[in-house]
């Protein structure tokens, strides 16, 4: 049996670059993509594969270029001849109160964290449909099934990309496509360090929504101290797309596992109080 083929999005760092090295290393010819292939976490991941002998090669992909991903899945199947499993992870959080959050700063969220997705994914489809195989791993959340507040566009975008997960997997069985959907709480990436704020975030003081955001950044110091290493979240995708009977849905982390415990446990009016205590509000 010929190799296999993956193209992870978004290995520049965090899952992406802890899903692309686990990948290689289990013997899967791997694509690690990026939209800036001259940064650091290129250097780093190429460095380790030639130390390593690892069958990992970095790729430019930018999931909100139309060229970029027509071009990378085109050299792909040039060189390989196939794609076998396609990870969708690129990503990034948008904060702030929606009043005070751009249309435009919304509609680049949905442009990176869905319709990245939805690019890519109209891009490999066709090969995996002449194939009759092929694996496409949405990365969500645990904010894809439920949410906090100052989040709104992220989890709209999460949420999306459950939905169309949900949906589209009828649509690709019969020609053997499978997808599996991602779920992790709290990861230690650069996630933090590269979420985006609203504008008049950074200005609490004048803003109506100073006392919510005051509580969301105590939120958040105590979150970055009770995250999980990224490659548990790469470990759960090499275990998913290895194995012969997936699940169509992983949570992965104790903090998701539990939240999601809770949500099912608490009708709509007692999961809101217990979020409104979390936030002081
Ligand atoms: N961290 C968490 O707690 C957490 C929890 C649940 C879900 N997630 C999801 O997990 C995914 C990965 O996040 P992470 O935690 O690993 O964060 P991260 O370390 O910030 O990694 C995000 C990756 O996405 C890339 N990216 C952003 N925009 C891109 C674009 N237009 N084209 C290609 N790549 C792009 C970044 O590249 P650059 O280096 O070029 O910016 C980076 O490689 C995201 O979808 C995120 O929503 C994260």
């Amino acid at each position: 049996m010929s190799q296999k083929v993956a193209v992870v999005t978004g290995s520049s760092s965090g899952i992406g670059y802890e899903t692309s090295l686990i990948l290689a290393r289990n013997g899967i010819h791997t694509y690690a993509s990026m939209r800036k292939v001259e940064g650091g976490g290129s250097k780093q991941i190429i460095d380790i594969a030639k130390n390593e002998n690892l069958p990992l090669q970095v790729i430019q992909l930018d999931v909100n270029n139309d060229k970029s991903v027509t071009e990378a899945i085109n050299r792909i199947t040039k060189e390989k001849d196939r794609i076998d499993i396609v990870v969708n992870n690129a990503g990034y959080d948008l904060m702030g109160a929606l009043e005070e959050t751009s249309i435009d700063a919304i509609k680049a969220q949905f442009e990176t964290n869905f319709f990245g997705v939805v690019r890519v994914m109209q891009e490999v489809i066709p090969i995996m449909r002449k194939q009759r195989e092929g694996i496409i791993v949405n990365i969500t959340s645990l904010g894809g099934r439920i949410s906090f507040p100052l989040n709104s566009p992220y989890h709209a975008t999460k949420f999306a990309l459950e939905g169309l997960s949900e949906s589209i997997q009828y649509e690709l069985e019969p020609f053997g496509i499978k997808i599996i959907v991602i779920e992790p709480g709290g990861v230690g990436s650069n996630f933090l360090k590269n979420l985006k704020m609203s504008t008049k975030m950074s200005d609490p003081v004048n803003s109506p929504y100073g006392s919510m955001q005051s509580s969301m950044s105590e939120y958040l110091k105590q979150w970055a101290q009770n995250t999980m290493h990224p490659s548990e979240v790469a470990r759960v995708i090499l275990q998913a797309v290895t194995s012969e009977n997936h699940d169509f849905r992983y949570v992965v982390g104790k903090d998701a596992a539990m939240a999601l415990e809770s949500r099912r446990n608490m009708s709509d009016r007692e999961y809101q109080n217990l979020i409104k205590k979390q936030f002081n509000l």
